[in-house]
Formats: C-alpha cells, structure tokens, sequence
C-alpha cells in the first residue's frame, strides 16, 4: 500500500490582516484575523512517504533554495508527529500565482499540511490541521477552513488556530485587480519581520488592529456590509501604514495599485459599494457583493487593467488518500 495523498486548498484574502509575530519559532501572529477563502486561486499537493530524502516540485520545477527548506522543515513537523524518519515526495501546481500577495503560502501550506499528515497516516481533526499549517505559513491556518475563517492568536501553540465564521448573509465577493503576478522583492515573511523590528508604527498597528478585529467580527455577526468593508480597507492601509515606517521602508505599491485604490473611491462615489485591500504585493482585491460583481469587474477593466479575476468564497481543504 501506498502511503500517498492529495490535497486541494484554496487562497485567501484577509480582511483584517495578520501582519508580524510575537513568536516567530512557532509562528504565534501579533494580532488575530479575519479572511475569505478564495474559489478562484488554488493549490493542489500529492504528498508520498517513504522516500530516502525529500523532494519538492511546484510547478513542474524542483523547489530550491530557502522555498526547498522550508518544505524540509514543514516535513519534519510531520515527521515528529507521525513518529517516522523517512523521506517524501511533494508534487504541488498552483493555480494562484506564486509569490506575488496572492497568498500562495496559505494554499501552498494547507495543502502540503492536508497531503503530508493524511499520507503519513494521522488523522488530525481540522483545527489540529490548522495548527500545522500555521508552522509553514501563518495564513495557512486560515485556508483549512472555506467561506469566512477567523484566526485566533492565541497565547500558546494550541490556542493559536483558526475556525469558521458563520456567515449571515454578506453574499461576498472579491475582484482581483492584476497589477502584476510577478514574485515580490521581499517576501511577506521577511518584510512583516523587518516591520515588527524597526517600525515605530508597528505597537500601534498592533493596538489599532485589536479593535478592528472586534469590530470585524461585529459587524459580520450583524451583517452589515457596509461597515464589513469600511474596516477591510482601513484595516490594510494601516498595515501598509506600519509598513513604510520600517527601515528600509517596505512598500509593495506600485502606480496601478494606487490607480485602482482611487477608482474604488470613485465607484463608491457613484453607488456601486466595494471596498479595497491589499497584502505583501501590488494586486488590489476589491470587496464588493456578489450583485455587483460584474460592474466592478467591467470598471476596473474599462481603466486599462488587462488582468482581472472575479471570486466567490472558496471551500475548505480536501484531501484524499490515494491507498493502492
Ligand atoms: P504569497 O503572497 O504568495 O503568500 P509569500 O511571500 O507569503 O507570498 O510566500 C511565497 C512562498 O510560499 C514561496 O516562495 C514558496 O516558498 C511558498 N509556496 C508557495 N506556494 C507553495 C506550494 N504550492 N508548495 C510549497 N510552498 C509554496
Ligand atoms: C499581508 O502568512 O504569508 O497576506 O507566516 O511568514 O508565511 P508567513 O507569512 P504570510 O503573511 C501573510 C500576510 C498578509 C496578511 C494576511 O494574509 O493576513
Ligand atoms: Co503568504
């Protein structure tokens, strides 16, 4: 019998962000956070054991470097959990563009945490999933789960997970501004990492954050969408506000972000409520209801963005043994 598995997560978006560490060994997040599962961008893994050494493709080209060992020591995590000592083979494909703040790392990781502990013969229950999939990638923990997720940060390794928020009746949606899918200068670990340690911003981002977090999960309770997407877009400016006080400065706009930052106003002005974010990359994600949908999309591609990608909320990790 074959000890193999695959797993399909999908991407998601923050609404209220996680952005720095108070525990970088065990990936504790400073701040709780809000987020929608993405049906557009996905990630599918298949996992084998019993291998001499690891070995890791994505995308049809092996995964080296720091991306190589970082799957190494995603493995091992397993590896102690499931009591062995032998080798495995990871074949990953992402649909969702790779490195670019579309939140690759948060599929990426919750499939290889579906694919390599169901392979590897545990049978970890979702939130335990979860706490794994934050030891590769902290938005990972939040991929396990469909729809709208919240993370908790928690004060110790166990308490750290995420679970489902019941969605009211929102009806979500999300269109992707494109700017550019290529992979960014300074990756979201490194750059959330520089901003915790240099920025003078970062303790008030952190105390600003809490109460947007509250409030989030506040203003879902009592669907209201309106105040759902006032908090999404000032909940990233000040992430990205925290981010230019670093130093070096950490900025991941560039010209057409700003372009689509204004149209959103712009389309606000004119009734069609959305509301804009953005991660560790120049792509805008506009939040808007599915009614609408469609003429944000037509806006954004009417000013001359030629990429643009419409999602509904995504579902939950799935995985499945391949026994032979
Ligand atoms: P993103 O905005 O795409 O999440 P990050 O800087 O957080 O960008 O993480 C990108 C890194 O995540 C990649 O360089 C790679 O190390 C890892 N990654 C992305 N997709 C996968 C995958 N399918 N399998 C394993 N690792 C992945
Ligand atoms: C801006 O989860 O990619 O997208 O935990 O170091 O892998 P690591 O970082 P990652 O950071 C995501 C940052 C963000 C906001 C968010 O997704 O909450
Ligand atoms: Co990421």
């Amino acid at each position: 019998m074959s000890e193999r598995a695959t797993a399909v997560a999908h991407s998601n978006i923050a609404l209220i962000k996680y952005w720095g560490k108070r525990d970088e060994g065990i990936a504790l997040p400073a701040t709780s956070s809000v987020s929608l599962t993405l049906d557009a961008y996905s990630t599918r893994t298949t996992v084998e054991w019993g291998r001499d050494t690891d070995t890791a493709e994505l995308d049809g080209a092996p995964l080296a470097g720091e991306a190589g060992a970082r799957v190494t020591r995603f493995l091992d995590l397993v590896r102690s959990l499931a009591g062995r000592s032998d080798g495995a083979s990871v074949i990953s494909r992402n649909t969702v563009p790779t490195a670019a703040g579309l939140a690759s790392s948060a599929s990426g990781f919750a499939a290889l945490a579906a694919a390599a502990s169901s392979a590897a013969g545990l049978d970890l229950a979702p939130r335990e999933l979860s706490i794994l999939a934050r030891k590769g990638s902290g938005s990972a923990a939040r991929s396990i789960f469909g729809d709208l997720a919240v993370w908790f940060a928690g004060d110790d390794d166990a308490s750290s997970f995420a679970e489902p928020v019941t969605d009211p009746g929102l009806d979500l949606a999300m269109v992707v501004a494109v700017v550019d899918a290529g992979v960014k200068t300074i990756s979201s670990r490194a750059a959330m990492r520089l901003t915790a340690e240099t920025s003078p911003y970062f303790p008030a981002w952190v105390d600003a954050s809490r109460t947007d977090f509250t409030d989030m999960l506040a203003a879902i309770a009592a669907s209201d969408f309106t105040r759902v997407g006032e908090l999404t877009e000032s909940n990233a400016m000040r992430m990205h506000a925290s981010m230019l006080g670093a130093t070096p400065p950490v900025s991941y706009w560039q010209p057409d972000s700003v372009r689509v930052l204004h149209l959103v106003r712009d389309l606000r002005s004119t009734g069609i409520e959305c509301y804009a974010t953005m991660d560790a990359g120049p792509n805008v994600k506009i939040l808007c209801q599915r009614r609408r949908m469609e003429s944000v999309r037509d806006a954004v591609t009417a000013a001359g963005i030629t990429r643009v990608t419409t999602s509904l909320p995504g579902p939950g990790v799935a995985v499945s043994r391949d026994d032979e």
